[in-house]
């Protein structure tokens, strides 16, 4: 199946737990609606009930690596159905809290899966349907650990585990030049939050430019 989305612009953001991709995630849905954008905030795991009770499912940590991975693919096909496709066809900007690139790092680089193979499953996962944008928030395990305030099993993972899933995320960032950015996540909050503002306005500017759809599909 092949199908386009046309319009809108799909943005994720990706970082370590306590990176602040939430309170940048609401800030920049602000300003854009500030602009008189329409904006859609998601995140993975979530999105629709299904996705909720999936991620409910994954924080008590009990699952196996494999099944925590399929757990999130699930999520994750869930979201870009039901969530993301329908709001980028309306004309919205998506603001997706993790996505594609998360699984890789914690599943892949993380936990020790095979990082090539979670790509192809996240590929089947999403349709191929892949961000305009990924903002990458580069913060150490240990600023990163020192900020979290939700301390469910995933999140309690400890510093090590974290210092593989942050390599892993430069990996896949120097693979994806194009399309990842990596930001200072240590910086002032206001600052960060004017550089990725400033960044997507650069892609809606490009994305209007140049007419381009969201395009999704895999032959299956
Ligand atoms: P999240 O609530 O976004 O954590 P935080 O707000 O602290 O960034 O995500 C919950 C946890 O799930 C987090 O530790 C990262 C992990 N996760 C994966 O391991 N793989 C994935 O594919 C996703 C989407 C999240």
């Amino acid at each position: 199946m092949t199908t386009s989305c046309s319009a809108g612009l799909f943005v994720t953001v990706e970082g370590i737990d306590g990176a602040g991709k939430t309170t940048q995630i609401s800030k920049l849905k602000a300003a854009l609606e500030n602009q008189g954008r329409q904006v859609c905030v998601t995140r993975e795991p979530g999105g629709d009930e299904l996705g909720e009770t999936v991620r409910h499912l994954l924080l008590s940590g009990t699952a196996v690596d494999r099944a925590e991975l399929l757990l999130f693919l699930a999520a994750r096909a869930q979201n870009t159905d039901r969530v993301i496709v329908p709001a980028l066809q309306a004309g919205a900007i998506v603001l997706c809290d993790r996505y594609i690139d998360s699984s890789t790092a914690y599943q892949g680089y993380g936990r020790g899966l095979d990082p090539g193979h979670i790509e192809a499953l996240n590929t089947f996962a999403t349709d191929a349907l892949m961000p305009d944008i990924t903002i990458l928030l580069d913060i150490s395990p240990t600023t990163g650990l020192v900020r979290q305030s939700v301390h469910s099993a995933m999140e309690r993972e400890g510093e090590q585990f974290l210092t593989r899933v942050r390599q892993g995320f430069h990996t896949i960032a120097q693979n994806s030049a194009g399309r990842i950015v990596v930001l200072d996540a240590a910086i002032p909050v206001n600052d960060l939050h004017a550089q990725m503002l400033q960044l997507v306005n650069q892609r809606l500017s490009a994305k209007s430019a140049s007419g381009a759809t969201v395009k999704r599909g895999v032959n299956i």
